[in-house]
């Protein structure tokens, strides 16, 4: 960027930092009708540092304002992943009722998980004095982001160990004692296990729910570099059973550390990613911040054959940010344009036909941004973003069913596409650069027999700048 440049513009509905450096998504809750977002910060830089704990609070997943730094670094090391629990009975002594984060402390060589808490509705945050609460064994280099839940009436956590994640037990969130060791084959040796989470998600069309271990794995992802796994199975009280092997969750390059939100008043299970990936260096993005939140997405779980598999959908309050709308219908031409608003915009498609090659290319001003491209005969999507800039990596392929009907959603920010096929069964997360704009073009080229309908939105802005 040189001087006259205009400035890099912020996301208009994903969260981002407001400055500084953003990675992994912490300590998600709802508590008195606010969510809470925590995330690994450096309010230093706009590179990974000094980690802290930035904090922004929502009432609906999507207008977030951003609140002070809730946790920094202190005498036992700086700020790494976690989450956060409401201890109603106040079975840990730190207030009835209190929020309390449950993170690691990393001082260089060696991590340990610690607590802090609030009792003002999370306007202001103490450590808690007796930190660490657990420490990891002598040789134990990766011991960390650890993720609590309640269980009967005591506390689960798991622990990323390297590449295994260990659970525990506690009554109080203080004393620990461990129960179990969870590893499995993600096929990708060499890597290490980060920010596990774990829940129960119902089956759709079925009556029992299944649980589901989620895990980043640091290197090997079907995009290159980071990416998200997850395993569906069950838990008893002590250990987690898995009932499949591990499938990754996102077909693009850049979803990573997603966790879900601790007591969504609605039920829901939602969780939220980071959008990068470690294996990208740092030569895009803004002067000013660096990294931002993904959508976030409620989960369930479809019966395909013998296999559970993760359907992710856009949580239901995004329809509140839609203003002008489009629709369009293509099939008999051989490219249909349209132009909207904004860099913020979201489109939904219908694709009809079992034969042929539908291109659909997003851009912003005079500049390409992604192309996303189906071929039916194939059943094969594709996700191509060099379009845009050839510092990025291409982006990944997802294959989908043999029906001749298929759907697609997508939803575009300055900085980031998302892409929803099958109803979020097939998905893309991939950040993108950061341009100035004041619309979208959306350009759909059927080839072939395929046609069908599509209806864009541009969507307002639900963060303030800040
Ligand atoms: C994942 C991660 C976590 C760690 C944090 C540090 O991106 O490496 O394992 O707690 O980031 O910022």
């Amino acid at each position: 960027m040189t001087a006259g440049d205009p400035p890099i513009p912020h996301p208009r509905y994903h969260l981002a930092p407001p400055w500084g450096w953003m990675n992994d998504p912490n300590g998600l809750v709802w508590h008195q009708g606010l969510y809470h977002f925590f995330y690994q910060h450096n309010p230093y830089d706009i590179v990974w540092g000094p980690m802290h704990w930035g904090h922004a609070v929502s009432s609906d997943l999507l207008s977030w304002q951003h609140r002070p730094v809730a946790l920094a670094p202190d005498d036992l090391g700086t700020i790494f992943s976690g989450c956060a629990v409401i201890d109603v009975t106040g079975s840990a002594g730190l207030g009835a009722g209190a929020i309390v984060l449950v993170f690691t402390h990393h001082d260089g060589t060696r991590q340990c998980q610690s607590l802090a808490f609030s009792n003002d509705a999370g306007e202001t945050w103490q450590k808690y004095a007796g930190n660490p609460v657990l420490e990891a064994p002598a040789g134990l280099r990766d011991f960390r982001d650890p993720k609590v839940y309640r269980w009967d009436d005591e506390w689960i956590m798991v622990v990323a160990a390297g590449h295994e994640l260990w659970f525990y037990r506690s009554s109080d969130l203080r004393a620990w004692h461990r129960t179990s060791t969870f590893t499995a084959d993600i096929g990708v040796a060499g890597a290490v296990w980060e920010t596990p989470d774990v829940f129960s998600l119902p089956i759709e069309g079925e009556a029992g729910n299944s649980w589901i271990l989620s895990i980043g794995v640091s290197a090997g992802a079907p995009s290159g570099g980071t990416g998200m796994a997850y395993v569906a199975g069950q838990f008893d009280g002590s250990r987690f059973h898995a009932g499949q092997p591990p499938t990754w969750a996102d077909s693009g390059p850049d979803y990573y550390a997603a966790q879900s939100w601790y007591g969504d008043p609605q039920g829901r299970v939602v969780w939220v990613g980071w959008v990068d990936n470690e294996a990208i260096p740092a030569t895009r993005g803004s002067i000013s911040w660096r990294g931002q939140a993904s959508i976030p997405r409620s989960l369930s779980l479809v019966r395909r054959g013998d296999r559970l598999v993760l359907r992710q959908t856009v949580i239901s309050e995004i329809a509140d940010l839609r203003s002008d709308s489009i629709s369009l219908t293509f099939g008999d031409a051989p490219e249909t344009s349209v132009r909207l608003d904004g860099p913020a915009i979201e489109l939904s498609m219908e694709v009809e036909g079992s034969e042929g090659v539908i291109v659909l290319t997003l851009s912003r001003s005079v500049r390409s941004l992604a192309r996303l491209t189906f071929d039916a005969g194939k059943c094969l999507w594709t996700l191509d973003r060099t379009v845009g800039s050839q510092e990025l990596v291409a982006a990944g392929s997802w294959q989908g069913t043999g029906s001749p009907a298929t759907n697609v959603r997508i939803l575009l920010d300055v900085a980031s596409i998302e892409v929803f096929i099958d109803g979020g069964i097939g998905v893309f997360t991939a950040s993108l650069p950061a341009v100035q704009s004041d619309f979208t073009q959306l350009t759909v080229s059927p080839r072939g027999r395929l046609s069908g309908t599509a209806e864009a939105y541009s969507l307002r802005t639900s963060i303030a700048p800040s």
